[in-house]
């Protein structure tokens, strides 16, 4: 996603509609068959897979055929290695260390996984994803990086209701660019079952594509939502929560939200 993803005019804009689908196809007419082409494949993975989970595993399945690095949203080895990075670090300056357990919802191929893997204690970082395919791709990164000893999990799941994992288990849990792909239900499911499994001082930090417009989403592949939405769902839940202003400043282009059962501090 560009830097300025989060400009005043993009954070207003709504990509669903047909005057912006016009726009678009205007400045960049060479996007106009690739995207085409997806939102053939997509509303036919949508017919085979009416619910959500299966729809976008059908989608991680076939975008990681193609490649995996490009599947978790990065176009080159360097993008995805500097994404990684951004994660990493922020989470460091936030208070990660070694001793710390981790839970990573939506690790995709340990983009910043492999990094947190490396960072923590052994069988402390728990990865888990509703896709197959890029499970199988995230081994190889844990291969390719030789991390074998740092035994962590890796897990398919099928939903996010954490069910089995135990009672304030993670000082962090993290989901970088996954409640961008999430309908509001699954969020709001994820948010009802996190704090369980959250130690007591722990945190919760999940990016979302912000939009201070109509709420709306793309070929149920993004979704948009306001702040005060998610801020709204989490604090029906009995979390704390708040929008992470200092994440703003990295040129990523989603925004960051963190969550906890005490009042946050850091
Ligand atoms: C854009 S990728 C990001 C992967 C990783 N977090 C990173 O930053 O590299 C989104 C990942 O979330 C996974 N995902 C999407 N919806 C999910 C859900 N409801 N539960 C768990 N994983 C999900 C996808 O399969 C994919 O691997």
């Amino acid at each position: 996603m560009p830097a300025d993803a989060t400009s005043p005019k993009k954070l207003r804009s709504n990509r669903a509609t047909l005057t912006h689908k016009a726009g678009y196809a205007l400045r960049h007419p060479a996007k106009v068959v690739p995207y085409v082409r997806r939102a053939g494949r997509d509303a036919w993975l949508r017919m085979k897979h009416p619910d959500h989970v299966g729809y976008y595993r059908a989608v991680m399945a076939s975008d990681t055929r193609r490649s995996p690095e490009a599947a978790v949203g990065s176009r080159t080895h360097d993008r995805w290695l500097a994404l990684g990075e951004m994660q990493f670090d922020y989470l460091v300056e936030h208070g990660l260390r070694p001793g710390h357990r981790m839970l990573d919802i939506g690790c995709g191929n340990l983009r910043g996984g492999w990094r947190f893997i490396g960072h923590l204690d052994p069988g402390d970082y728990y990865g888990i994803d509703i896709s197959p395919d890029i499970l199988v791709a995230a081994k190889r990164t844990l291969t390719e990086r030789g991390l074998q000893d740092k035994l962590p999990h890796l897990t398919i799941t099928g939903d996010l209701t954490l069910d089995f994992l135990p009672d304030a288990h993670f000082d962090v849990v993290h989901a970088h660019s996954v409640f961008s792909h999430s309908p509001i239900e699954l969020i709001d499911q994820c948010l009802a079952h996190v704090g369980r499994v959250l130690t007591p001082s722990g945190f919760f930090d999940f990016t979302f594509d912000r939009t201070e417009g109509t709420e709306h989403q793309v070929l149920r592949e993004d979704f948009y939502y306001r702040t005060e939405t998610l801020l709204a769902l989490a604090e029906g839940h009995g979390l704390h929560a708040r929008f992470m202003d200092d994440w703003e400043t990295r040129p990523h282009g989603q925004s960051k939200i963190r969550v906890g059962r005490a009042p946050l501090t850091g």
